[in-house]
């Protein structure tokens, strides 16, 4: 029994693998303070719960939906849309799917062919690049010039090739927390458009912005801009419903109709009682969102000074949204003794008990992922373990 050429190339979640590994060690008794979250630590805000116990009541859950989603729900999805960007959606251009996570799947599943290049501007989210490979395309990491891991047309011509089918433009951005501004994205979408490569903008942290920081959707640049771009969200971060699964993709009908028929035979539709809970999600008042937005903003400013601080850390943009910082420790590495970020890392955890997650796996080896989805308290005894481990270290 050999497995398939696709999945030989896929290496497993390095943030899942630290996440587990984080896990049994609190299991064992052991306090480590987990930085190395994806997901906010909110629960989902009450009304969104009470919206799906009572679908659940009503019997309506009990049943398969459209594949795509039910209709009302993408009337939600697309009122939601417009509010946020400017740009009408009919429901033929949009699928809900099992997490942004998997729309993304069923993008390069419909698109590619083998060989077909992807371009990935690093620092890039670490499931891109395994989900290019598993559906037989080719992940290309672009490297970045522009300020604070941003890409620049520049830098996506000197990666573009023949092959090129794709660019995945993450805004905000996870690892960095940047956001691109109107003007760098015009720029690169009218790039995109001339060289006939289809944009997906994964813009699921476009509600989690802060400091009076703007955030711009792709999508409401332009009408040439627009038609060749997929907008990939979902409710998983603005909502604290990662749980939930649900995700959504807005754009070309044709490209739409071909996810939906993959999604018909390989998941079905998303679960059912997520859809009504995103349908309450996203009618709902938004003032849950609002607040949750705020104390992302305060841990923000609360710890980047603090790990901007840190001897060996290289940290120079504040992020202005998503809820990570990213930087570059390789000076800390040396400082500490070890020879690689991984092994930097495993120390971390292991001594200090305090988990994050070792850059390589967003293409860029010589920094390290922090998430602030976290109380206050544990953000600043983070922050004083890693002081006291890096100063133990560099004494030795
Ligand atoms: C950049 C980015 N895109 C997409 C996702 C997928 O989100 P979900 O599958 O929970 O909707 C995540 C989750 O961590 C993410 O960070």
């Amino acid at each position: 029994m050999t497995l398939s050429k696709n999945v030989m190339k896929v290496q497993p979640s390095a943030t899942l693998a630290t996440s587990a590994k984080t896990k049994e060690m609190i299991a064992n008794g052991i306090d480590v303070i987990n930085l190395a979250i994806g997901e906010p630590d909110f629960v989902t805000p009450d009304y969104i719960q009470t919206a799906a116990i009572e679908a659940i009541r009503s019997g309506k859950t009990s049943f398969y939906t459209p594949a795509g989603g039910l209709p009302e729900l993408k009337t939600a999805i697309g009122q939601r849309i417009a509010v946020e960007t400017g740009v009408h959606y009919d429901n033929k251009q949009i699928i809900a799917t099992t997490g942004a996570k998997f729309a993304l799947y069923l993008i390069f599943e419909v698109i590619l062919n083998p060989g077909d290049e992807v371009l990935l501007p690093a620092p890039f989210w670490v499931s891109y690049a395994e989900q290019v490979n598993l559906t037989g395309g080719t992940p290309i990491s672009v490297a970045t010039t522009g300020a604070g891991h941003k890409v620049t047309v520049a830098d996506l011509e000197k990666a573009r090739s023949a092959k090129t089918q794709a660019l995945v433009l993450n805004s905000p951005q996870n690892p960095s927390g940047l956001i691109y501004t109107a003007a760098e994205l015009t720029a690169i979408g009218n790039w995109a458009v001339a060289h006939d490569i289809l944009l997906i903008s994964d813009e699921i942290y476009s509600n989690l912005v802060y400091n009076g920081n703007q955030f711009t959707s792709m999508v409401g640049l332009s009408e040439a801009i627009c038609k060749n771009t997929l907008l990939v969200t979902g409710v998983s971060k603005t909502y604290a419903m990662t749980g939930w699964r649900m995700g959504y993709v807005l754009g070309d009908p044709a490209i739409i109709k071909a996810m939906t028929t993959v999604a018909s035979h390989a998941t079905g539709n998303p679960t059912t009682v997520s859809q009504y809970a995103t349908i309450a999600a996203l009618t709902g008042d938004q003032q849950d969102t609002e607040d949750m937005r705020q104390a992302f903003e305060q841990r923000l400013n609360l710890l980047f000074p603090k790990i901007q601080s840190l001897p060996g850390f290289e940290l120079t943009e504040k992020p202005q949204g998503a809820f990570y910082l990213f930087p570059n420790v390789k000076r800390a590495v040396a400082l500490c003794g070890y020879a690689t970020t991984e092994a930097f890392v495993d120390g971390l955890l292991e001594e200090a008990h305090v988990a994050v997650v070792p850059g390589r796996a967003f293409g860029q080896p010589d920094h390290i992922r922090i998430s602030y989805a976290n109380d206050q308290a544990s953000l600043l005894a983070a922050y004083q373990r890693l002081a006291d481990f890096i100063q133990t270290k560099s004494n030795q």
